[in-house]
């Protein structure tokens, strides 16, 4: 009979959308106290494979046994009945309700027939302080980062006591801090016999945390390996081929200031930010979170205003909150959060891909249908988006193929200025070789480059010029010679009191 640790058995499952073979036989078990890490490409299925259990899909084929028993389960009910708790790879929280409220969904203590507010917030509160977040049970989902709401699903999923844990890329859009704190939590649930699901595409977190990988490429599983595998043999068994060069930053002559900014200044936010992009350039903007960089890229794309300073692109200033004036002046910025801002979920691939593009088109008052036709197959091709064809909704790509997307959109629209914010969140290691090749192609043919990126190997591996931002200010500036983990770790717990402007004039530069 089966192992008594065994507490989940997949055995060749496969599921079929129109014009897509997401699974096409895989097999995977699980045991009691163990992390199994679930390896691959975007696209090859494991998304897919997840919902399976949690019951959002049902298979085509194949057999799913939980402690030794065939089970079939057909929604989130039967799911979590079999103790099955998944935390998704896109967020399911109701933005309206308060962190207490989507804890709770649908499972609120009640008293004398009545919601128990107090039970309910005092419990989410405990949950909370587990999951080491500082966050109220009374404050609005809506008005929460990305971090914090990754911190109240783990927090929901806690609170279901589950045998099986999924987590669908948790880390993706942790800090390296919460990464510590969720692998902490992780690892207290595996002594407790909790069996853990893991997806990532941060390699080095499979052999700190996991037991187990299983490999799926192109919806099978290729293979089945201890954590402890080296990660060049991870990466051969996961995209089929090794991959010389992670960080393949070409760097070209560089040109004139492109991008310009000076003394931006949104009070209480950001301070006497100064810095240009040249042509030719790529400009990381390394931080801790809440040091301000995304506040500072999106005042300079025009989507959130600023009290004082400027913003030029090619020496022409952009009018400050505005963000068709800053398109107009070719400025796009890939957000760092692609399903609320990057991407019309609803839309298809082509016409997401055309966004950009299609506005200007049509103040020009010229469609080129065929064209965008054109364009839009090939950035899809060079970005290797996996997907059925160009009409597929964007919703039903995988997470990182959205992202490729939410890029391509700012490649066709041939931008001058794309600023990128976490660019490489959630994409598979092979793909984002491919995207630093566009970055290197971009900077080639002269557009500049503004990278913010928490992946400080990423920061450090292709930038020209790395700028430290902290509290709000910039802290200091690095060359890619003098740029390492430490000196801009240095620069980014500093205490900045004035600019590096100011302090370059007090020197008398
Ligand atoms: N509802 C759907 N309709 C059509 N195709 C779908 C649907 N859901 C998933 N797919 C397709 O199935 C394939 C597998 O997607 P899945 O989301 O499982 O990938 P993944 O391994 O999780 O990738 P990532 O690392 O990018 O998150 C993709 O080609 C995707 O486009
Ligand atoms: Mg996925």
């Amino acid at each position: 009979m089966s192992n008594p640790d065994e507490l989940l058995r997949i055995e060749g499952i496969r599921k079929t959308f129109p014009g897509v073979v997401a699974l096409d036989g895989v097999d995977f078990d699980l045991r009691r106290g163990e992390v199994h890490v679930l390896l691959g490409e975007n696209g090859a299925g494991k998304s897919t494979l997840i919902k399976m259990l949690s019951g959002a899909y049902r298979p085509d084929a194949g057999r799913i046994l939980v402690g030794g028993e065939e089970v079939r389960i057909h929604g989130a009910q039967d799911s979590e009945r079999l103790g099955i708790a998944t935390i998704y790879q896109e967020f399911n929280l109701v933005p309206d309700l308060t962190v207490a409220e989507n804890i709770f969904l649908g499972r609120q203590p009640r008293r004398f027939g009545m919601i128990d507010r107090k039970k309910m917030e005092a419990d989410a509160a405990a949950l909370l302080e587990r999951v080491g977040v500082n966050v109220s049970p009374r404050a609005r989902v809506r008005e929460l980062g990305i971090a914090r709401l990754q911190m109240v699903e783990i927090a929901k999923a806690l609170s279901l006591n589950a045998r099986v844990l999924i987590m669908d890329e948790p880390t993706a859009v942790l800090t390296s801090e919460e990464v510590e704190k969720l692998f902490a939590i992780v690892r207290a649930l595996r002594e407790d016999g909790v069996g853990i699901v893991f997806i990532t595409h941060h390699l080095e977190e499979i052999a700190a945390l996991g037991d187990r990988v299983t490999v799926i490429r192109d919806g099978r599983s290729v293979g089945q390996v201890p954590a402890s595998t080296p990660e060049d043999e991870l990466v051969r068994l996961m995209v089929g081929r090794s991959i010389e060069q992670q960080y393949p930053r070409e760097r070209p002559d560089t040109g004139a200031a492109l991008l310009t900014v000076e003394g931006l200044t949104r009070d209480g936010v950001f301070h006497d930010v100064s810095f240009e992009v040249r042509a030719g350039e790529v400009v990381g903007i390394a931080g801790l979170v809440g040091a301000g960089r995304t506040e500072v890229v999106r005042a300079v794309f025009g989507a959130d205003p600023y009290d004082r300073g400027a913003v030029r692109v090619a020496g022409t200033q952009v009018r400050r909150y505005d963000v068709n004036a800053a398109m107009e002046a070719g400025i796009g910025l890939v957000p760092e959060d692609r399903k609320g801002q990057g991407l019309v979920l609803d839309a298809s691939i082509e016409e997401n891909l055309g966004l950009v593009t299609m506005r200007a088109a049509t103040r020009g008052g010229l469609v080129d249908r065929k064209g965008q036709h054109a364009a839009a197959a090939k950035v899809a091709d060079q970005l290797r988006v996996r997907m059925a064809g160009l009409g597929q909704h964007v919703r039903t790509l995988s997470g990182g193929n959205q992202q490729k997307v939410v890029i391509g959109k700012w490649l066709l629209a041939n931008t001058k200025v794309l600023i990128l914010d976490e660019p490489t969140r959630g994409i598979d290691v092979g793909a984002k070789v491919e995207i630093y090749q566009l970055i290197n192609e971009l900077t080639a043919a002269g557009a500049a480059v503004l990278m913010i990126s928490s992946d400080l190997p990423e920061v450090l591996g292709m930038s020209d010029r790395v700028l430290v931002m902290a509290q709000g200010r910039i802290a200091g500036e690095l060359s890619a010679d003098e740029a390492t983990q430490d000196s801009v770790m240095a620069l980014a717990v500093s205490t900045p009191t004035t600019s590096v402007n100011e302090m370059e004039a007090t020197r008398g530069h």
